[in-house]
């Protein structure tokens, strides 16, 4: 049965208290888990920003924002008293000096509750914050720090904020998030290739074919464009979220579930990836960029226009909304199984999955049938679910026919429970203090170390975004990607490895 734990009493610090992240997220995630009981009385929650309210005008601010995330009236009005009165308010520039005592003042001087500062805010500023946080007495041992992705927009940088960052936190009371780990179903891969001793014989290049991570999603850039601008899907997607997929489908079996163990095995795998050089970046990767197009009957505008509206030239739009990678593993489990990478934003719809495509049988003994490699699918997001397809023979008179069939399983229908948000997760983690789901200051470095190499060599190579209609499955050169591999995308869809099968017969004439 799945049961709630309440938490050590905490002060908790949001800086970035009104931001997008805020909203959406940390606070309704901090309201849920008050909602089911597991904080105590005493705890508080200090929304840090520049804007001049007051406490009471503070929890205005959170309960509009809850009534915009939530379903009407799912704000509960006992759960509302309870989860207003650890609200509170500071005003900081977190640039100056000013301040750093009032906030202070808001926390208990005892230092006898757990203290965590969430930093949700650029991480240009992850240095300078911990630096007042310091020098104004605000951190001790019990004192906790969590970091928003992206840490750094490339190697160096991301060295310097963590040297920053590390001189007054040790990497013990340092979480750096990276909220896909804090998903239900990415935590179920673990489950899934080590609780079973069916799948470990296979995973492995002699019996995998190849392997695609695909990360899609229905929304565009929109109010973040000008964040998208900086970042881009590379750095924004494909540094953290998709790399990290990638090593928990390919390490190697940790000793044990401790969150030092999983890190160890989940570097190597980093530090195995095969750099993408100049030579091989234009046909190992694809940037690509939305027009306008329609998803769900929609229209929707091109990425250019959303650009215009929040004041940003056409000629001025770098970023790109798609990438798709050819990634290699140069290791003894993997070499030869390329892991092909895909994430954009205006896709048809919200869809991850991990695809583990199998080789074909050796010798088919039935003569011309079609016999279709088996394939393991791990959906992630919105249907939580595992999908293996066998081939079995259709049942009936009328010869021997062979027909490829999946072995469903749904998350949703074998377990009765709403599965919490990943940051619901994600906070409590920090809370209890337990950094399995976080990542490594090594982690992160190496990572970069990866996409930096992309980046230069797209700078080098001068390769451009390539259009893709909105609510289409990517440029035409994704396509290519795989197709010069003599190999398709997934659609779960139709059922059949081939995501835009029109445009494949296409590119075929
Ligand atoms: C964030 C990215 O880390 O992840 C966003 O910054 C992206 O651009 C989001 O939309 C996707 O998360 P999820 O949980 O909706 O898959």
């Amino acid at each position: 049965m799945a049961e709630f734990v309440p938490v050590d009493p905490f002060d908790l610090v949001i800086f970035g208290g009104t931001g997008d992240l805020a909203e959406r997220k940390l606070l309704p995630a901090l309201y849920h888990r008050d909602r089911d009981g597991q904080f105590s009385d005493d705890s508080l929650i200090v929304g840090v920003s520049r804007s001049d309210i007051t406490d009471a005008g503070y929890a205005d601010w959170v309960r509009d924002a809850l009534d915009r995330q939530f379903a009407p009236n799912r704000v509960d009005a006992d759960v509302w008293a309870r989860f207003s009165s650890r609200l509170r308010h500071r005003r900081l520039d977190l640039t100056g000096d000013d301040g750093w005592a009032e906030l202070g003042a808001a926390l208990d001087p005892e230092h006898a509750r757990v203290r965590v500062y969430y930093l949700a805010t650029a991480s240009s500023l992850f240095g300078p914050v911990s630096h007042h946080l310091h020098d104004t007495g605000l951190v001790d041992e019990r004192s906790r720090i969590v970091l928003e992705k992206p840490v750094g927009e490339d190697y160096p940088s991301a060295c310097a904020v963590n040297d920053a960052v590390g001189a007054v936190f040790d990497e013990s009371q340092i979480y750096r998030i990276d909220h896909y780990l804090g998903k239900e179903t990415v935590q179920n891969l673990l489950a899934l290739r080590f609780g079973n001793s069916l799948f470990e014989p296979l995973w492995e290049r002699g019996a995998v074919d190849h392997v695609q991570i695909t990360v899609a999603e229905e929304l565009g850039a929109g109010n973040r464009f000008e964040f998208y601008e900086r970042t881009g899907a590379l750095r924004d997607m494909v540094q953290n979220h998709m790399l990290q997929l990638l090593c928990l489908v390919a390490m190697e079996p940790p000793a044990s579930m401790h969150h030092d163990d999983i890190r160890n095995e989940k570097i190597k795998v980093l530090r195995s990836l095969k750099p993408i050089t100049e030579e091989s970046v234009a046909h190992a990767t694809v940037r690509g960029r939305y027009t306008a197009g329609i998803i769900d009957d929609t229209p929707v505008p091109g990425y250019t226009k959303e650009g215009e509206a929040a004041g940003v030239r056409a000629a001025n739009q770098h970023a790109e909304t798609f990438v798709a990678i050819k990634a290699e593993i140069d290791n003894w489990r993997w070499n030869g199984t390329p892991f092909y990478l895909r994430t954009g934003k205006r896709m048809p719809r919200k869809m991850s999955q991990i695809v583990f495509q199998f080789k074909p049988v050796p010798h088919s003994i039935f003569g011309d049938q079609t016999l279709e490699p088996n394939r393991l699918v791990m959906s992630l997001q919105p249907e939580e679910g595992v999908q293996l397809t066998l081939m079995t023979k259709e049942p009936g008179p009328g010869g021997f026919r062979m027909r490829s069939l999946p072995l469903n399983l749904h998350f949703s229908d074998a377990f009765a429970v709403n599965y919490p948000d990943a940051y619901e997760r994600l906070l409590m983690e920090v809370l209890r203090g337990n950094p399995a789901l976080f990542m490594r200051r090594d982690e992160i470095e190496t990572a970069w170390q990866w996409i930096d190499r992309i980046i230069d060599n797209w700078a080098a190579e001068d390769i451009q975004p390539e259009d893709y209609m909105a609510g289409s499955w990517g440029p035409t050169q994704s396509v290519m990607l795989v197709d010069r591999d003599r190999r398709r995308w997934f659609n779960p869809a139709s059922g059949q490895n081939a995501l835009d099968s029109e445009k494949h017969a296409e590119i075929k004439q």
